[in-house]
């Protein structure tokens, strides 16, 4: 097993590798197709070995105050994406790509990271065992049903949409503090957590 830079070749097995990552956690239908361009310089480590990528973390990070970070403060950076193959896992390769992360981050001069996490316990585990402190969150919420619903109706005026059948998935942000009220209605609901880590 090699921990390394991403390379350009690298790109359809990161993209596979992040697809089955994510599979097992709350983020298994965030499938990304494409590999973003990002607007701020980044960093970009994979894990791999004789099958390609197995592992991966992309941390952006900022070369002003503010341009990427949410919180103001020294200069930082954001972790998009993180994940392990399952079979993968348990064997110190994130901790080992996030070593690998954080070092050349504090070359940078990048003295604390962000990352943006929804509820999932291995993964919520991880970052609190690496020193990242839970900061706050909002909930990402999914509502559906059919168009006579009365608690649909109270989310949507559909009066003027035209002709349409029931509602597949209404997915949207809501304030923490609805937490109760719309685990009663939503057929799936999920804290977004935000940490920090001092480097
Ligand atoms: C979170 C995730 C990336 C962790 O990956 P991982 O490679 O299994 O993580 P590590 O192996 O570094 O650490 C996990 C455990 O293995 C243990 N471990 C085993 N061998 C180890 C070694 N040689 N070195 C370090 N840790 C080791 C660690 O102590 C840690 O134990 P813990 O469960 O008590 O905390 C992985 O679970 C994952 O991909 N989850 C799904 C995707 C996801 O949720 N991503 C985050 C969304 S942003």
């Amino acid at each position: 097993m090699k921990i390394r830079d991403y390379r350009e070749e690298d790109q359809a097995s990161w993209l596979r590798c992040r697809v089955l990552s994510f599979m097992d956690s709350s983020y298994f239908d965030d499938v990304q197709r494409d590999r973003e361009k990002y607007d701020n310089p980044v960093i970009q480590i994979v894990a791999v070995d004789h099958n390609g990528v197995v592992g991966f973390l992309d941390c952006e990070y900022e070369e002003k105050q503010g341009d990427v970070c949410y919180f103001k403060g020294d200069r930082g950076g954001v972790i998009w994406h993180m994940g392990v193959l399952p079979d993968y896992r348990g064997q110190g390769l994130a901790t080992a790509m996030w070593h690998a992360a954080k070092k050349r981050l504090k070359e940078n001069h990048v003295h604390r990271v962000e990352v943006w996490t929804q509820d999932d316990l291995e993964a919520t585990r991880w970052y609190l065992k690496q020193g990242f402190v839970f900061k706050e969150a909002y909930l990402n919420a999914y509502l559906k049903g059919s168009l006579g619903d009365p608690t649909l109706k109270k989310f949507l005026n559909l009066q003027d949409c035209g002709d349409i059948f029931g509602i597949r998935s209404l997915n949207f942000e809501a304030p923490i503090e609805r937490k109760e009220e719309l685990a009663d209605i939503c057929y799936r609901l999920h804290e977004v957590r935000v940490y920090e880590a001092e480097l």
